[in-house]
């Protein structure tokens, strides 16, 4: 009989779990936030655009680029409002990041970059306060992965209400389709419609 396949954890997110230990740094994304991260970037368009919103130190970063092997079409933009963590991130030789970090709160960053195919909302700007612009943000077609949805980690009753207000922007939006999935620390993953 054989056994069963093991799924690999590539290079570059071992490199980014190792700075996150080296810099104590806990939020990182956990399983499966990351693989599901590379399996959605890897069907991001031709010339297309991925947006991380909450950087930390690169975690999930590191997951997104391993789902697109090497494709130097698609631009990865990432936004953290920590000078100090941006810089951990920025200055990754371990091996480099093939991405650009922006410093700065998402809600004064955002309106400026246009939009994307694949957003990632991992940092409470964009997701508890400034959600409107996150949806903004997303390219018709596009795909939005908001994490830390599990009503059930959250007992401060105006975080449970910010998260409440995020699950019932996101399911009753007219412009998108959602699906709450019950993975990790729980996803809603959003599809805008064309138009
Ligand atoms: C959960 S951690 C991000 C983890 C990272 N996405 C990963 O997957 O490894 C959230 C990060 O968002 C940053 N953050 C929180 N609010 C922010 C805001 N309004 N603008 C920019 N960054 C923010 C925090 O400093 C923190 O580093």
């Amino acid at each position: 009989m054989s056994s069963p396949v093991v799924p690999t954890v590539p290079d570059i997110v071992v490199a980014a779990e190792r700075r996150a230990a080296e810099h104590s740094f806990v939020c990182s994304c956990a399983a499966p936030t990351g693989p599901l991260l590379a399996t959605l970037a890897a069907a991001v368009r031709p010339g297309g655009r991925v947006l991380e919103l909450g950087t930390g130190v690169g975690v999930g970063t590191a997951w997104i680029v391993s789902g697109l092997e090497g494709r130097e079409d698609v631009e990865v933009v990432t936004i953290e409002r920590d000078d100090a963590l941006a810089d951990v991130v920025r200055n990754a030789k371990d091996p480099d990041l093939p991405v650009t970090v922006l410093t700065g709160d998402v809600e004064a960053v955002l309106p400026g970059l246009g939009t994307f195919d694949l957003v990632f909302a991992d940092a409470e700007g964009g997701k508890w306060s400034g959600l409107d612009l996150t949806i903004a943000a997303l390219a018709p077609g596009g795909v939005l992965l908001v994490d830390d949805m599990d009503l059930a980690r959250y007992s401060a009753p105006e975080h449970r209400a910010a998260v409440t207000r995020v699950r019932e922007t996101l399911l009753t939006h007219p412009s998108l389709v959602s699906v709450e999935l019950a993975t990790g620390t729980g996803h809603i993953l959003s599809s805008r419609r064309p138009r």
